[in-house]
Order: C-alpha cells, then structure tokens, then sequence
C-alpha cells in the first residue's frame, strides 16, 4: 500500500502516476493498473455530476464518492478534494470537514487548493494526523476571481509568488504540491526549489509526477483541456453500444434464448 511517507520520499525518484476517480469500478481498475495515487477530485463536479464549475460541490457527496473508492481501493493512496468553502473559512469546520474524509470515508489525506489563506491550516491539519497535499497555480475554485481556466504564474512576480508558496506550504508540512496549468520551466524551478514531489497537470515534463482527470484520459468528455492527453475514446464505444440495445430491443432481437428462463413448474396463472 502507498503511504503518504512513501510519497513524499518519491521526489526526484520514480515518475509518481495520479488519476482522479469517482466511483468504485473506475477505481479498481485504476489500482489494479499499480497507478500510484487516487485523487478523489473536485472536477467531479464537471466530469460526473453535470455542474458548469466545481463550486458547487459538497461535502456530502465529495464524502459519499471517496468512500465508494477507498472501498475498491488496494493499494493506491486515497486523496479527497475538499471542497469549495469547506476549508478554510473556519478553523473546527475545516478540521470537520477534512477530518470527516479519513474517519469516515476512509480517505489517506486530503488536497486543498492552496494559497496565503491555507498555509495555517496546513500546519495544523499535518499535526492532527490529516495529511495534506497543497495545490498551486490554476485553482479553479477561484474562477470567479481568475475570470477564467487560464495558465497561471506567466510572469515574474506572480511565478515568484508561487514559489514562495510553495515553500511555505512544504514547510507547514504538505506531503506533496499538485501544479496546475504553469509554465514546464516555473514547474521545474518550484520542483527543484522544494523537497516534497511535485505533481504536475499541464506543468510539462519536469516534475515528480503527472495527474490527468480519468474522463479525460478515456474520452468521457466532449471537451477537454489542451494541455490533457485521451488515451481511449469510451464516449464512442458507450454510444454505439447503447444505440446496438436500443436497436436490438426494437427489433426483437434482445433478449434471446439464453437471456430468458422458462420454469417447467410455471403454468398457466390464469
Ligand atoms: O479536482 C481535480 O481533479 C484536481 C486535479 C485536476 C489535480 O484538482
């Protein structure tokens, strides 16, 4: 099983692999494929659960989905999002709150969207036993404020700024840093700046590990992010197989023989 120590001591060492999954089947296969870590994300809100943003998300169903894969979960690690305005705002709901994903959801650690306002509460989740994984750069939590998904840290202060970020929240005592849609040279810099692997999406070559969103990597989606990579296209094979249904039960094809069952003792009812 990886553990969040093993992790940490993953930087500079073996490409770490993390996907995101929301429900159990996708999760046994993402275990059973050795994938490192399993990030139980907020995209949920867009890849599964019909939202324009992750905003609305809730505690409730971030919870309801960590549990249905740390379930189907053997060995990867379990991290769970928390969500928009469920950290951060108070100290005992957010320690509630985060606390509520590894007592009973059965979560390893928790990820927040990182920035000035998280780094205390990094401090004092890691103290409490709930580690932590920080996330810079593209915080789409913060879209209202961003106006938008775009590339973040493009110049000199604002990539200063990360950085100085990055280090305090490894100081707090983040076991690993998720970059978001930076430059590959910022992502490079911060990884070799800090001693926590850094975990990249949209970030280039040079950190400690790569995420992708699982809808986007099998196809799920009609959109997705330029900087992602689909490795199957599930989409079309779901929409020929339910139009082979459709067709098959209009034309009495479905179900055949071996699909029924006749009961010998079954007669007549009326
Ligand atoms: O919610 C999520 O899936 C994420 C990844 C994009 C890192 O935060």
């Amino acid at each position: 099983m990886v553990s969040t120590r093993d992790l940490r001591e993953r930087a500079g060492d073996d490409p770490i692999t993390m996907l995101t999954a929301y429900d159990a089947p996708t999760a046994s296969i993402i275990d059973e494929a050795g994938v490192d870590v399993i990030l139980v994300g907020d995209s949920m809100g867009n890849a599964v659960l019909g939202y324009d943003s992750t905003l609305p998300v809730t505690v409730e169903e971030m919870h309801s989905r960590t549990a249905a894969v740390a379930r189907a979960t053997d060995d990867a690690l379990v991290v769970a999002d928390m969500p928009f305005l469920s950290y951060g705002v108070d100290d005992a709901d957010s320690i509630d709150n985060a606390g509520r994903m590894l007592k009973e959801a059965d979560a390893d650690a928790v990820k927040l969207e990182s920035g000035p306002h998280t780094v205390e509460l990094t401090r004092r989740l890691t103290e409490l036993g709930i580690p932590v994984m920080a996330h810079l750069g593209l915080t789409p939590q913060h879209v209202n404020q961003l106006g938008g998904y775009q590339r973040q840290g493009t110049d000199q202060e604002a990539a200063e700024h990360l950085l100085d970020l990055a280090r305090e929240h490894e100081d707090a005592g983040a076991f690993s840093l998720v970059l978001e849609h930076v430059p590959a040279n910022l992502a490079q810099q911060v990884t070799e700046a800090i001693d926590i692997p850094t975990i990249g999406i949209g970030a280039g070559p040079e950190t400690d590990g790569q995420v992708l969103v699982i809808t986007d990597v099998l196809g799920l989606d009609e959109w997705s992010p330029p900087f992602s990579k689909q490795y199957a296209d599930l989409r079309s094979e779901m929409a020929d197989a339910v139009g082979a249904f459709k067709q098959e039960v209009e034309n009495g094809e479905f179900p055949a023989d071996e699909h029924s069952h006749v009961e010998d003792d079954v007669d007549d009812v009326y």
